[in-house]
């Protein structure tokens, strides 16, 4: 892991001055952490010849819905992603991610609530709740797993203040589109922008958060910065990155992997050990910096929580 302190970064690397405090405030806002709290130094990480800032987030609890699993590395977990914005190569978000930017950002949440539509700023949008640490496991339908430390919010907790209607039956969600800065938006291996979606149990359900961090500090670029879903459940591509909307809706909305390949990845898309993907097997999975492949479990090993969500469903059917 490369880790640099501040003051061995010649100037030309610094995070312009303007971003920095914007930062700032945002992570005051998330932690609910008082003016000046952030005080320790910036924390520069250097990545595939690229630099991104992050901060570090004071004042986390840690939740008791985390997971005993031992997380992966911070390398692990910052250096093998999904994000086909940057292309389709694993190392190729943290490679292209830093081309994004990040700051300001906000939301556009809109649809069958009522609260008037608004975009609103990522530190408003945080203000109100207590940032804590969730460690979760996270499957990947490519049949690999990660265990990675969240900071984050309760979805839920964030829907409740916008008063989403009896209309609203789903939850869907849009990542930015913005190809001169996201390569991968150039080709057409996906349709953009990513679009993901929970039904409204689902969306409400405390395993899914919202995340803006993990390791203690604010996300990079290739996992999603600034804000990303994690619904620990599902398999990873449900845990859509770098959110700019938010809409609830009456109509299931139809997922990117869906529209793509609809005989390969459904709208649910539980992790089941029982419902091979078409070309391969779900019945286990190799955790990333491990040799040796481990069973899979339903739910991803949530279904104590969870699994009632889909009683009376036929689970192969709706997968
Ligand atoms: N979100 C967007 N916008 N674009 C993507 O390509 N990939 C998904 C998901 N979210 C993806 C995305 C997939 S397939 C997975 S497995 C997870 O992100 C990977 O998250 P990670 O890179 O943080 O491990």
């Amino acid at each position: 892991m490369l880790i640099k302190q501040a003051p061995d970064i010649r100037s030309s690397e610094i995070t312009p001055e303007r971003v920095y405090r914007n930062r700032r405030q945002f992570i005051q806002a998330a932690s609910g952490a008082v003016a000046g709290a952030v005080a320790g130094g910036t924390v520069l990480g250097r990545y595939g010849g690229t630099l991104q800032a992050q901060e570090p987030i004071p004042g986390l609890r840690k939740s008791p819905l985390s997971t005993d699993d031992e997380p992966n590395s911070y390398e692990d977990i910052t250096s093998y992603n999904n994000f086909y914005e940057f292309g389709t190569g694993k190392e190729d978000p943290a490679r292209y991610a830093h081309e994004m930017s990040i700051d300001p950002w906000s939301v556009r949440v809109e649809g069958e609530m009522n609260k008037p539509a608004a975009d609103v700023a990522i530190e408003d949008l945080l203000r109100p709740h207590a940032l804590e640490e969730r460690i979760y496991r996270l499957r990947c339908v490519e049949a690999w797993s990660m265990v990675v430390p969240w900071v984050g919010i309760p979805l839920g907790d964030v829907i409740k203040r916008f008063e989403p209607t009896s209309k609203a039956k789903y939850v869907k969600f849009e990542t930015l589109y913005r190809p001169e800065e996201m390569r991968g938006q150039r080709a057409r291996s996906l349709q953009w922008p990513y679009v993901e979606g929970l039904r409204m149990d689902e969306a409400m359900h405390p395993l899914a958060i919202l995340a803006v961090g993990m390791y203690g500090k604010t996300l990079l670029n290739q996992q999603g910065a600034p804000l990303r879903l994690v619904v620990p459940w599902k398999y990873g591509f449900k845990s859509i990155k770098s959110i700019v909307k938010m809409e609830f809706v009456e109509e299931q909305p139809r997922n990117s992997w869906n529209v793509s390949i609809p005989s390969e990845y459904g709208f649910y898309s539980n992790v089941n050990p029982d419902v091979s993907h078409p070309r391969w097997s779900q019945a286990s999975e190799r955790r990333i910096g491990s040799f040796f492949r481990i069973r899979t479990e339903p739910f991803n090993g949530y279904a104590d929580q969870v699994a009632s969500l889909y009683d009376g469903m036929d689970l192969a059917e709706n997968y």
